[in-house]
């Protein structure tokens, strides 16, 4: 095997003051983990090893067999981390890639150029290095005066001159495998944290003579590390204006992209155009020539072309070409919308299937419903599907008319074309063709308001 990969994930993040694991926080809906993995897979790796420590278990039930794991028990340092994967790895590759777990902006083009000028250089080591104006928290690359990489020097441990380099280590290195972890373990933990470094083995290289190269990426923001909420948020900001722009040439419109907010794992249609304060999540897919906002909320969602959303939320559902939904309506999980539905202002749907054409307009709950196609359902209309104990299904046939603020208690079926009387609280089946009222027979007073009137005509003359 040419090359094999090792993602460090063990550590406990304590920066990121979480009971979460820290490469398990999200940026752009996607665990940082995932991020990073994707990189180092298109990297062409033949193995990956991710090193993972005690609440290893999250990371596991995330990533299943996607990866091999190798366990770091005690977290006794970066240099610690990649000596637990010598049982997996030793003698199996030429190179291995190491990255962090909480680097999500890598590139895989990055990774790729590492690896080549590692292997042209005939390199021990080869370490992805960054030029930043604020090289704060980040471990410095120190050269001697012909230029040539002599050791990382963490900054607990820099000197004042050592501190005003700006040249740093992102955490990414390339290895020659054999050899490697005879070095590792002839690291000492002398530093200002008692710990590992990773970083060591650079001087320790560098002292014996042998080659370690040094690449500088091109754009720091690529390999900026997570270690606290800000860099969470500094991270998520980056990557979000990266999957916009990836989104914008792809022909979507976005109106105002500081204000809009989409998943990597998202797709968007061309033309489509997309409104402020927006937010399109997890695996949803937008089709072309819709509009969508402003203000909406869509989460692991597909929608056809030409559908229009306004200040909604539409969540696990389908809809369909030419729907219309909103403003203000609520899509709960597990519909499913024909073509050209319109769902008005102020109607929550769930486990709802409505027919081509069908209508809710406004100010309704149709959950667990199995309506036809061309159905108007009044507004205010109810679907009771719950009496306590268990959800119960109304089905309504295609070209049926529900009339305003008709309560429809499942278990029911209301037959194709069949009409209910506005007001009614429905309780049993409408054949198809019938009409079903529900309701008092409406009683007038003659005189009433007259009558009533005559106690306060005082008042009124005051
Ligand atoms: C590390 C580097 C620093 C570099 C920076 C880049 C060391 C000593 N320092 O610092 O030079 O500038 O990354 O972002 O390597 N980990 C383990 N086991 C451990 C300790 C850490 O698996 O015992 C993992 C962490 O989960 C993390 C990665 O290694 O993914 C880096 O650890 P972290 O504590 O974040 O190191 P930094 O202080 O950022
Ligand atoms: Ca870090």
């Amino acid at each position: 095997m040419q090359l094999a990969a090792v993602v460090l994930a063990a550590g406990k993040g304590t920066r990121m003051k979480s009971a979460t694991v820290k490469v398990l926080h999200q940026v752009c809906g996607r665990a940082m983990i995932e991020h990073v993995l994707a990189a180092v897979q298109e990297t062409g790796v033949q193995k990956t090893v991710l090193v993972i420590g005690q609440q290893g278990e999250q990371v596991m039930e995330l990533l299943g067999s996607r990866v091999e794991y190798a366990r770091q028990d005690e977290q006794l340092g970066t240099a610690h981390a990649l000596m637990q994967t010598r049982p997996v790895l030793e003698g199996l590759a030429d190179d291995v890639l190491v990255v962090c777990g909480d680097t999500p902006l890598l590139r895989p083009q990055t990774l790729a150029e590492l690896c080549r000028r590692h292997k042209a250089g005939n390199n021990a080591a080869t370490v992805l290095t960054a030029i930043l104006n604020d090289p704060a928290g980040y471990g410095r690359v120190i050269r001697s005066t012909d230029g040539m990489v002599q050791k990382i020097v963490e900054q607990k441990d820099a000197a004042p001159d050592e501190l005003a380099v700006q040249e740093v280590n992102t955490g990414v290195y390339c290895f020659r495998l054999p050899g490697l972890f005879e070095a590792l373990a002839a690291l000492q933990p002398n530093n200002a944290q008692g710990e590992y470094y990773l970083t060591d083995i650079i001087g320790y290289y560098a002292d014996r003579g042998a080659s370690v190269g040094a690449v500088a990426v091109d754009d720091p923001a690529d390999v900026a590390g997570v270690n606290d909420r800000c860099q969470l948020a500094a991270a998520e900001k980056i990557l979000r204006r990266r999957v916009l722009e990836r989104v914008m040439l792809s022909g979507v419109t976005v109106l105002d992209p500081d204000n809009t907010y989409i998943d990597t794992t998202a797709s968007i249609g061309m033309d489509t155009v997309i409104y402020p304060f927006t937010f399109v999540e997890g695996k949803s897919k937008i089709g072309e020539n819709c509009i969508i906002g402003p203000a909406s909320r869509l989460v692991d969602t597909d929608l056809g072309c030409r559908v229009t959303v306004q200040n909604s939320v539409v969540v696990g559902s389908s809809i369909g070409d030419g729907c219309n939904i909103g403003p203000f309506a609520y899509i709960r999980p597990g519909c499913v919308l024909g073509r050209e539905v319109k769902v008005g202002d102020f109607v929550e749907l769930k486990k709802a299937f409505l027919g081509d054409g069908t209508k809710v307009p406004h100010l309704s709950y149709v959950g667990d419903a199995d309506v036809g196609k061309a159905v108007n359902i009044g507004a205010g209309t109810i679907t009771c599907n719950y009496d306590g104990q268990k959800k119960s299904v109304t089905r309504i046939g295609d070209g049926a008319f529900i009339g305003s603020n008709t309560n429809l208690v499942a278990p029911l079926e209301v037959g194709t074309g069949a009409v209910t009387g506005a007001g009614s609280t429905i309780t049993r089946d409408v054949p198809p063709g019938a009409l079903g009222v529900a309701r008092d027979k409406q009683k007038n007073i003659p005189d009433w308001s007259t009558r009533r009137k005559r106690p306060c005509a005082q008042n009124k003359s005051e």
